[in-house]
């Protein structure tokens, strides 16, 4: 099985305390893209066994939902808003200066940058997702320390 005994441990957990075990599958998605760093054909295929419902069933539910990759993802997953608040309070500009500050220093497999639906921040707009944190409203100088932050965090962890 793609996932890891810890893993499924929670998942049925999660699957006990619902009225429907098919009612844990959101909470599992999230746990496995958090666990695994993807959602993918084979962690598709394990869920589909722990569900009892198809991969095609399994696989429509885990595309709708941006935060959810069927690719490894960055170590730092770093999501900007694409929705209409945030691109009316400059989100496009916060995404390409952000696209001209990763050149050089930071490889693909450190940071995942990409563009996703409203974030539901949109009184912080332009807002993005950095990891699991919430930030905004963005400028350049916020954008360069969440990229100073992490390489720091990336220091520390070397
Ligand atoms: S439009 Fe960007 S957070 Fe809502």
């Amino acid at each position: 099985m793609a996932l890891s005994e810890a893993t499924v441990k929670v998942i049925k957990q999660a699957q006990q305390k619902m009225p429907m075990p098919r009612s844990a599958l959101l909470f599992a998605l999230r746990t496995v893209q958090a666990d695994e760093g993807q959602v993918g054909p084979k962690e598709v295929e394990a869920l589909s066994e722990l569900f009892a419902i198809s991969p095609v069933q399994i696989e429509g539910v885990a595309r709708f939902y941006d935060l959810l990759s069927p690719e490894p993802e960055g170590r730092h997953p770093v999501r900007v808003c694409e929705g209409v608040v945030c691109v009316m309070r400059g989100g496009d500009a916060i995404w390409e200066f952000l696209g001209t500050q990763m050149e050089g220093i930071f490889s693909k497999h450190m940071v995942a940058l990409s563009r996703v639906a409203c974030l539901g921040h949109c009184d912080h707009a332009p807002a993005a997702l950095v990891d699991d944190s919430l930030v905004g409203p963005l400028d350049h100088d916020d954008v360069r320390g969440i990229l100073e932050g992490i390489v720091g965090r990336k220091a520390d962890h070397d």
